[in-house]
């Protein structure tokens, strides 16, 4: 029988790393590639073998980063080009590669080719962008569709020079690139190719399934003062992106011995997902999909109730994910990113902080798809409390704030309290690694705030004690590397049980005959264990302080959030 080659990324465990946030090396309060280099024994010693790092390229920074002016140099805010070189190096060297942000979907205003662009409709940059003729709609000049951004108005902003309107589906500052034109689709493929040549071992591909746009007619609306309407309907997904995806596929990746994964968002079905995957249509590897990133009351609880999950809603999105592209193609699986809220706040309980919590790192981990585990997650870091605007950091947040409080009447209180539970700036607070001035981030005034709790959750307290949600982590991240199994966890079969279970997620991994059986209480009712089948006899990790190890030993009813890894030796 033929073997079956693996590649190295099926087997990878990656670690995301918001570089504003991770380590500061020279005091000037932002983090930089100094500092990650000064934590790679720490990343070592967690066990992970990949890292991604946000943008680091050149920009004005009004996206912190995603918004690029230069992708062929390095922002001087995290150091230069020798400074990646020395971290690839020194990374690879631990045993760990590197990805990077591949951003395709749109350039910085104060990009060389957005600011020729912008000056003349025959300058040959203009058109490497989108843009569109103002209408006249009751006297008044509008912008061409009645399209909304990502982050609040409009996703067209007037140019005065040339009397056009540009695209910019995130902020004003992040002109969209025209794909259409085959000139940028050669610039962004020297871009990758130089990235590639200089070490890097793969792309996380930003926005990726927004690059083809619709033809500019208005997306049909309910209310006609819905002037921005949101629905991404007319730049998600759409068939052309697959074509722009195979290009680059066909002229960079394949290339090199790279990982790629794309973000694509939340308008994408497993449909999408597969054409985007599959082996034979030499696009990309993984992606990211977002549905499982809202399956709570997160958007509309009352300020008195809990963050609960939506129990049925998530165990209907990890069995459409993992059933969905399992024998056809490969995953990838995160609880979050740096646009969502921390998971132990999000999906965990405060009243079971440590079991919650564990218990999440159990149902997720032991699902089929390379892990990507968000920085400080490993070590349980929680969404902060913001008391004030100035709390905030995040361009989108400021664009809702103008729009819907300064322009549209909605109180502060409110404001604050609905921004609170969903903004990005959750999971960018500073990584806490120490109970010191600034949880050891910087010595200099840091660019944004630091979770409260940062004395009490951080990396030296959790390092060496064996409760904590960081020695939990190290554990999950050896077992699916290093232990005997590791191919059960990486290729077995995934198949999700008792799926009708108000408060149970259950699922058997299978590889010929090694088997794992995950039982995870998602809430924090007590429930009645439920039959287990009886080849299974041993428990390989639990997260409450209970050291059972054989299945008879289980309890008759599971605590709350109480959390099981069966197996059959
Ligand atoms: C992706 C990034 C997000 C960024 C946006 C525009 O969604 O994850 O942080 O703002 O693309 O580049
Ligand atoms: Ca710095």
């Amino acid at each position: 029988m033929k073997e079956i080659k693996h590649k190295w990324w099926q087997e990878a465990i990656g670690y995301q790393i918001y570089i504003r946030s991770f380590q500061d090396s020279n005091n000037d309060g932002i983090g930089d590639l100094k500092g990650i280099i000064s934590r790679l024994d720490y990343l070592k010693y967690l066990g992970i073998n990949l890292i991604w790092i946000c943008p680091f390229c050149s920009s004005p920074m009004d996206d912190n980063g995603y918004d690029v002016s230069d992708f062929y140099d390095v922002s001087s805010d995290y150091g230069s080009l020798n400074d990646i070189k020395t971290l690839i190096i020194k990374a690879h060297d631990k045993g760990i590669k590197v990805m990077m942000d591949l951003i395709l979907n749109h350039t910085s205003d104060e990009h060389y080719w957005f600011k020729e662009a912008r000056k003349a409709k025959d300058n040959p940059y203009h058109d490497y962008y989108i843009w569109g003729n103002p209408r006249i709609i009751n006297g008044e000049k509008k912008e061409p569709t009645n399209w909304a951004s990502f982050f609040g108005g409009s996703a067209w902003e007037y140019n005065e020079t040339t009397d056009e309107y540009y695209m910019k589906i995130f902020s004003k500052k992040m002109p969209d690139l025209n794909w259409k034109n085959p000139m940028v689709q050669k610039e962004m493929i020297k871009v990758a190719t130089f990235w590639c040549d200089l070490g890097i071992d793969g792309f996380r591909i930003d926005a990726a399934s927004h690059l083809g746009k619709d033809t500019l007619v208005d997306v049909v609306v309910d209310k006609p003062e819905d002037w921005y309407h949101h629905n991404c309907i007319k730049f998600s997904n759409l068939p052309i992106v697959h074509e722009y995806m195979h290009i680059l596929n066909k002229e960079v990746f394949s290339k090199y011995d790279i990982i790629t994964v794309g973000e694509v968002g939340g308008y994408a079905s497993v449909d999408d997902a597969l054409k985007f995957t599959m082996p034979s249509r030499e696009e990309l590897e993984m992606v990211f999909n977002f549905d499982h990133n809202w399956c709570n009351n997160g958007w509309d609880r009352a300020e008195s109730e809990k963050q609960r999950i939506n129990v049925a809603h998530l165990k209907e999105m990890f069995n459409k994910w993992q059933t969905g592209l399992q024998g056809k193609t490969w995953n990838a699986i995160y609880w979050l990113n740096h646009d969502q809220p921390r998971v132990a706040t999000h999906y965990g309980d405060k009243d079971y902080y440590l079991e919650s919590t564990k218990m999440l790192a159990i149902a997720l981990y032991f699902m089929w798809g390379t892990p990507f585990i968000y920085n400080g997650e490993e070590i349980g870091m929680t969404s902060p409390k913001f008391t004030s605007l100035n709390d905030f950091r995040d361009v989108s947040i400021k664009n809702a704030y103008l729009y819907d409080v300064v322009e549209h009447g909605e109180t502060f209180e409110h404001f604050i309290k609905r921004v609170s539970y969903s903004t990005r700036d959750n999971a960018r607070t500073l990584m806490q690694w120490d109970d010191s001035i600034n949880g050891g981030f910087s010595q200099g005034k840091p660019w944004n705030i630091i979770c409260s709790n940062y004395q009490k959750i951080n990396v030296k307290n959790e390092i060496n004690d064996p409760t904590s949600v960081l020695s939990f982590y190290k554990k999950v991240i050896d077992l699916r590397l290093n232990s005997k199994y590791k191919d059960v966890i990486t290729y077995g079969k995934y198949q999700q049980l008792y799926y009708e279970h108000p408060s149970l997620y259950c699922y058997e991994r299978i590889l010929k005959k090694q088997k794992l059986l995950v039982i995870c209480n998602l809430t924090d009712n007590i429930v009645e264990l439920p039959l287990i089948k009886e080849e299974y006899q041993n428990i390989i990790l639990s997260n409450y302080p209970n050291n059972l190890r054989k299945v008879q030993e289980l309890p008759l009813n599971l605590k709350p959030f109480e959390a099981y890894v069966l197996v059959c030796d």
